[in-house]
């Protein structure tokens, strides 16, 4: 299987699987508990359908949206998530230069494996830090006067991670970082050579982010014992709101689902909230984020811009989105399978595909704005 050969979604993840070992593929995969939301993430564009207008003279179609002021030539951005260089050695490098190639907005992660002043050279596009509030306080200080220095245009804070979610996959294969591996996740690994063999020849495994202030050489850490060990469960809105003063520009909530979050968001000077349910991998059973976007754009969206994320694989998808009024619809495991395929070519097939078919997309509606895009578009079943 070539990554020309892949049309969509599900091509670049059967590619994902058959490159990685079981566990890394695992963890991107997988969810939380019974993985209700992941699939509900998904099938929530199914609950309307597209209600098209036809001759409207659309040869010239300009997607570009204006988002927590950054313009991004398409309405979707790679949002920003953890470990990227163990699914490909490449990792953000790769994702920074597609992003910056397809004029969108990207993230480092807190646990990125690439630092975010390197991307930052490698992207002159809009760059998002996705910021993880640890207990230490001392590296949450620096994390911020890091980004201000490096120049990143949006602070993005992650509030649903406040502790870890139940990943039975996780648990499963012993997934870990750095890893730790129990006798199936070994074998895993040595029926895989070429994926281990691009590991091994390459820089080691580095947090860059986080190296000054979290010894990773105390043994492995799963995910969701990073989260519930390092992570500040007091975490409040009065914190945040001082984190929002000191950072003095762009600054979104990630994992924000009610509108009386949103509006309290709104109220201490965010500028966006991300809509997500952490791609399903924290709590299991929260309601999908395109269920919950009219409901929250209705509360604050002339106040502040409402973004989502989450099961996003289609151009279709983003134009239901966008049509019950997100700013912009990010995307995670539809870059990070490609990405896992096939490093930087493959993350720019997956934004090709995505753009030719927004566009597609926005012809068949009959709209060449996206903000011709909105309510009276949809009917809900
Ligand atoms: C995850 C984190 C690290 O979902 O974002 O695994």
């Amino acid at each position: 299987m070539r990554i020309q050969d892949c049309y969509n979604f599900h091509d670049f993840r059967r590619m994902a699987r058959r490159r990685l070992p079981g566990p890394i593929f695992n963890y991107i995969d997988g969810a939380a508990d019974d993985e209700t939301t992941y699939r509900r993430n998904t099938a929530a564009f199914e609950s309307c359908d597209l209600v098209p207008n036809v001759l409207r003279g659309v040869s010239e179609v300009d997607m570009s949206v204006t988002v927590m002021g950054q313009k991004l030539a398409m309405p979707v951005y790679c949002s920003p998530t953890a470990l990227q260089r163990l699914f490909h050695h490449q990792g953000e490098r790769a994702v920074a230069a597609a992003a910056a190639k397809y004029g969108t907005m990207f993230g480092v992660s807190s646990l990125g494996t690439v630092s975010l002043e390197e991307a930052r050279q490698i992207s002159s596009g809009p760059q998002v830090y996705q910021f993880y509030f640890h207990k230490d306080r001392g590296l949450n200080r620096e994390m911020m006067a890091r980004a201000k220095r490096a120049g990143i245009e949006v602070m993005m804070l992650t509030v649903d991670s406040i502790t870890g979610g139940n990943r039975e996959r996780d648990k499963r294969t012993g997934f870990a970082i750095p890893f730790r591996l129990n006798l199936a996740g070994i074998t895993q690994f040595a029926i895989k050579p070429s994926w281990a063999i691009n590991y091994l020849t390459h820089e080691s495994f580095k947090l860059p982010q986080l190296e000054s202030h979290v010894d990773m050489g105390r043994g492995a850490i799963s995910i969701s014992r990073y989260f519930t060990e390092m992570l500040d469960p007091a975490l409040s809105w009065d914190d945040v709101a001082e984190m929002v003063q000191e950072w003095g520009g762009q600054f979104c909530l990630k994992g924000v689902m009610s509108a009386a979050d949103a509006e309290r968001a709104a109220e201490i000077g965010c500028t966006g909230v991300v809509l997500s349910n952490h791609g399903g991998r924290q709590l299991d059973g929260s309601r999908s984020a395109f269920d919950q976007l009219a409901e929250v754009v209705d509360a604050v969206g002339d106040r502040i811009d409402v973004i989502m994320d989450g099961g996003v694989q289609r151009g279709t998808h983003v134009l239901k989105a966008l049509s019950l009024g997100a700013k912009a619809v990010g995307v995670g495991r539809y870059y990070l399978f490609p990405l896992a395929a096939a490093g930087q070519a493959g993350v720019e097939r997956a934004l090709e595909l995505m753009k030719i078919e927004i566009e597609r997309d926005m012809r068949l509606m009959g709209c060449t704005k996206i903000s011709q895009l909105n309510r009276t578009n949809l009917r809900f079943r």
